[in-house]
């Protein structure tokens, strides 16, 4: 949630600042922004929208600078504006800034008194005119120690000055960053995303710490001034997986991506040939683990859901499941036998990442599930399970919901086994059709179906419900909010068997309703309640199994056969078929199908 970069350099540093706010974009972009500092003055251009409308308007003045901060913004204090995008300069300071500041207007207020005069109406701007005020009286670092000190809320930051032109501040508390290293210069970035076009050398800042970049040279210190050693990781992972290719957006690449990257999770984790699940360094004993409690956001939420159902299926622990920004804020009674799962694709969260700190505070067993292995839920956690997945930029999750539910369905298996709940028989036939799944996910991808008919009476739709229930019931939460997220169109998921309790008083004629119901154990009251909405005028897409001959429905509008596979398995195929709908109904409206409106992909604030 928004995106910073800096560069300090011995050469103009405004396109290569550009080239890293476009790598950023999938953090917000609502407005975007950069300032350099040239023949001892402080350039900024902004402008509200894309790092596009931003390059146009750079291309018309020459920014020189080799010195400069970039940002894009995803709006909280302020509306999307020229005047709120970031930096907020002064004449002798320009900040770029992630979080939020919490008690801005406290501050806003005592600074004008002072005889402060603001701009904007964002958060940000009382940074600047906290840190004038104490470079009147006091040195570089006292002045950022006690600008920080002063801020409640989160935030990383990155800040020049006119008056120190070699230089740029970086800082952090709750919100990520990073800096980078290169051959006579140096980075600031909200990530190694946005670094890793520059250098594979970075380092993450801790929370509290701030550093002083210079070209050829960084400090850290931490939150008290004192100075700090930091190691240098070397990221491996290419570029390449970054570029949509040819396909025209980045969702569509990562949907078929996702038989690929099912093949690397499983390859990391499952020997083939002793047919067993490797945790490599697992760091509890099987009696130490009598809970679950699985924790996240949005997608990561609803993957969450489905391994709520695997656990208790396949384990005889009790498993609980929670939002993070509610999990957060409750009185939470912590349970030390309990293993505290968090799962995030981005690693960032913010909520996610609060509710882990605040387990690890309580000192929990903590494990999460990520797919940036470098991000600051996977350092502070005590275990790490990858999703190996490569990075997905779409900004709504596809792939990443996939590579969750596997690692989540895996770690299951694996307790399940471990703790005897299964016996060595049935664990080997798990991982036997584990194996199948990348080749099923894979079919039904290419599947033909009339997906890009049936989504014009979607597109048309004022609303839409998706049903399911067992599995089917967090894979229908999951389709309806990639509905919402991408083609705006008010889609609630709901278990099918509460439709009678509310809910079917919406249904009207002619509205679409999706039912997912594979062949399993809740197929036939599945089809019983789907058989309701039709009866009430709803035009049902039916996703379901090759064999769903069990049951004869008439008047079924449309429906998908997905491939068959073992019970548990089915919420990987039946996926697909709801991440297509979402993507040729935002396609058919037109809409930006990898930034959708109001939206961002790494939320770093809560
Ligand atoms: C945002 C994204 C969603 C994602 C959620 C949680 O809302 O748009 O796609 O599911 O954040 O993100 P995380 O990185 O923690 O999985």
């Amino acid at each position: 949630m928004c995106g910073i970069i800096g560069i300090t350099s011995n050469k103009p540093v405004s396109s290569s600042i550009l080239n890293s706010l476009k790598k950023l974009e999938y953090r917000g972009y609502d407005s975007a922004g950069i300032a350099t500092i040239n023949d001892g003055l402080i350039n900024e251009v902004k402008c509200q929208g894309r790092v596009d409308v931003l390059e146009k308007n750079i291309s018309q003045i020459n920014l020189l600078g080799n010195v400069g901060i970039g940002h894009v913004r995803w709006a909280t204090h302020g509306i999307p504006s020229t005047i709120n995008a970031h930096p907020h300069s002064t004449e002798r300071i320009s900040v770029v800034h992630n979080g939020i500041i919490e008690n801005s207007v406290d501050l806003k207020k005592l600074l004008i008194n002072k005889g402060h005069k603001f701009k904007s109406q964002t958060d940000t701007e009382v940074i600047v005119h906290l840190l004038v005020e104490y470079l009147k009286n006091n040195k570089l670092n006292e002045s950022i120690i006690k600008t920080l000190n002063d801020l409640d809320g989160s935030f990383a930051l990155g800040i020049i000055f006119k008056d120190m032109p070699e230089l740029i501040i970086g800082a952090r508390r709750g919100s990520p960053l990073a800096v980078g290293y290169g051959p006579n210069e140096n980075y600031l970035g909200s990530d190694s995303y946005a670094l890793k076009s520059m250098t594979n050398k970075i380092t993450y800042l801790n929370d509290g710490e701030f550093c002083i970049i210079k070209k050829k040279d960084i400090d850290f210190f931490d939150s008290k001034g004192k100075k700090v050693n930091k190691k240098i990781l070397h990221l491996s992972s290419s570029d390449q997986n970054y570029e949509k290719g040819e396909y025209k957006h980045f969702m569509a690449k990562e949907i078929d991506e996702q038989p690929i990257t099912i093949k690397n999770c499983i390859n990391e984790y499952i020997d083939k040939i002793n047919n067993e699940i490797n945790l490599h360094n697992f760091p509890w004993k099987k009696d130490e683990i009598k809970s679950i409690k699985l924790i996240g956001c949005g997608t990561a939420f609803h993957s969450c859901l489905v391994g709520k159902y695997w656990f208790e299926q396949l384990t005889n622990l009790d498993v609980q499941v929670d939002i993070a920004s509610e999990f957060r804020y409750r009185k939470n009674k912590f349970n030390e036998d309990c293993l505290y799962i968090f799962i995030s694709q981005s690693g960032e969260t913010a909520d996610t990442y609060a509710a882990l700190n605040l387990c690890n505070k309580n000192n929990m067993k903590t494990c999460s599930i990520v797919n940036v292995v470098e991000s600051s839920i996977a350092r502070d956690s005590k275990f790490v399970l990858p999703i190996h997945c490569g990075p997905e930029i779409g900004v709504a999750s596809t792939k990443a919901f996939l590579g969750q539910m596997l690692v989540i369905y895996l770690l299951c298996v694996k307790i399940s086994f471990f703790k005897g709940d299964i016996n060595k028989h049935k664990y080997i036939e798990k991982i036997k059709n584990l194996k199948l799944l990348s080749d099923l996910v894979n079919k039904t991808i290419s599947a033909e179906n009339k997906i890009q008919l049936i989504c014009n009476t979607f597109a048309d739709a004022k609303g839409s419900m998706f049903l399911g229930r067992g599995y089917s019931y967090p894979i229908a939460l999951e389709g309806a909010l990639k509905l919402k997220e991408l083609a705006y169109i008010h889609a609630e998921g709901y278990p099918a068997g509460e439709m009678k309790h509310g809910p079917l008083a919406l249904i009207e004629d002619g509205m679409p309703v999706v039912v997912i119901a594979p062949k399993d154990e809740h197929y036939k009251k599945t089809i019983s309640n789907m058989q309701e909405v039709i009866a009430r005028g709803a035009k049902v897409l039916l996703i379901t199994n090759k064999e769903d001959n069990q049951v004869v429905s008439e008047n079924i509008w449309q429906k998908i056969e997905i491939e068959n596979i073992e019970n548990d398995l089915y919420p990987f195929l039946v996926t697909i078929p709801l991440q297509k709908l979402a993507y040729y109904t935002a396609l058919k409206k037109g809409y930006d199908i990898d930034k959708p409106r109001n939206l961002a992909k790494s939320v770093t604030v809560e």
